[in-house]
């Protein structure tokens, strides 16, 4: 596996590069869930194309105040995560590599970074778009592989890559969660146990909403409220009923409907989502 962390570095080992290249960008702490990512990654590339990874706590899309500073960099322990899965580059650069200080250009995708995520992490898409472009001009990948896990990113990503022209084939892959139903995601390690025990409901509440027949978006959403609201340390920053390709709210079930949710445990904000129909 080659690691390499300079821009400079990056182009000159890529002057005489042939091989087809799919990429998995990540912010480390790799866990189950990023493992799946690379190894969809291997399918897609074959025994004749590359797998890259890239690994950057990416500071754009982290809003002020918000956990930049105490996001976890397990820089040993990603790169014997990548090593173990045959991954063939990682590309982990520093901050001053990636921007320099008098930086004044901004990707931004403007309708469907509006919503859900986008409304309470305001500016959080714009450093997604701005770090992803970046990543896409320096691997030239011909595909990247995103989860599901993060929807909303998905839905961004792939519309910038629509309206920007890249010629990148973006793949998606399925949420990876451990035992108990908890979307695996790096930020799990910042719950304590209290709060770990409970999050579990959130996958009971989005279970139990694909799985009753009601259509009415607002009662559904009632019902999911109320279901993660008994947990006593969980607090809902939203809930909301929207099209899985434009994100847009819908009052009724049909089909390509998405659940999503963002809910606090303490400081720890996590994410799920599911397909209702
Ligand atoms: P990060 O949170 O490290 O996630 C990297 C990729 O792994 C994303 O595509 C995310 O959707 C996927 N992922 C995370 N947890 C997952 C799970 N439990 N199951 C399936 N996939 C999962 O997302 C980012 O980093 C950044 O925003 C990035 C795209 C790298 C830009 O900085």
């Amino acid at each position: 596996m080659k690691i390499v962390s300079t821009i400079a570095g990056l182009r000159a080992q890529d002057r005489d590069r042939r091989r087809p290249r799919v990429l998995v960008p990540t912010m480390g702490a790799l866990h189950a869930g990023h493992v799946s990512l690379i190894r969809l990654a291997r399918q897609h590339a074959g025994p004749e194309g590359e797998v890259a990874v890239s690994i950057f706590v990416n500071p754009l899309q982290f809003e002020p105040g918000a956990d930049f500073e105490r996001y976890p960099r397990p820089e040993k322990a990603d790169e014997e995560v990548c090593r173990a899965e045959g991954v063939d580059l990682l590309f982990r650069p520093s901050p001053n590599e990636m921007y320099g200080e008098d930086r004044s250009t901004l990707v931004e995708e403007t309708v469907l970074s509006e919503r859900l995520c986008g409304a309470s992490r305001p500016g959080h898409f714009h450093g997604v778009c701005t770090v992803v472009t970046k990543l896409f001009h320096l691997l030239e990948p011909e595909a990247a592989v995103f989860g599901e896990k993060d929807f909303q990113q998905l839905a961004v990503v792939r519309r910038m890559v629509r309206d920007l022209d890249f010629v990148i084939k973006i793949i998606a892959a399925p949420i990876v969660r451990d035992p108990d139903g908890l979307a695996m995601s790096s930020r799990n390690q910042y719950l304590n146990p209290e709060e770990r025990a409970q999050a579990p409901v959130i996958r009971r509440a989005l279970l139990a909403a694909a799985q009753s027949q009601e259509k009415p978006a607002a009662a559904v959403l009632a019902r999911v409220r109320g279901t993660i609201e008994s947990a006593p340390l969980a607090r809902i920053d939203y809930a909301e009923i929207v099209g899985a390709d434009d994100l847009q709210p819908r009052l009724t079930i049909e089909p390509r409907t998405l659940l999503a949710v963002a809910v606090f445990f303490g400081r720890t904000r996590l994410i799920d989502n599911i397909l209702l129909a």
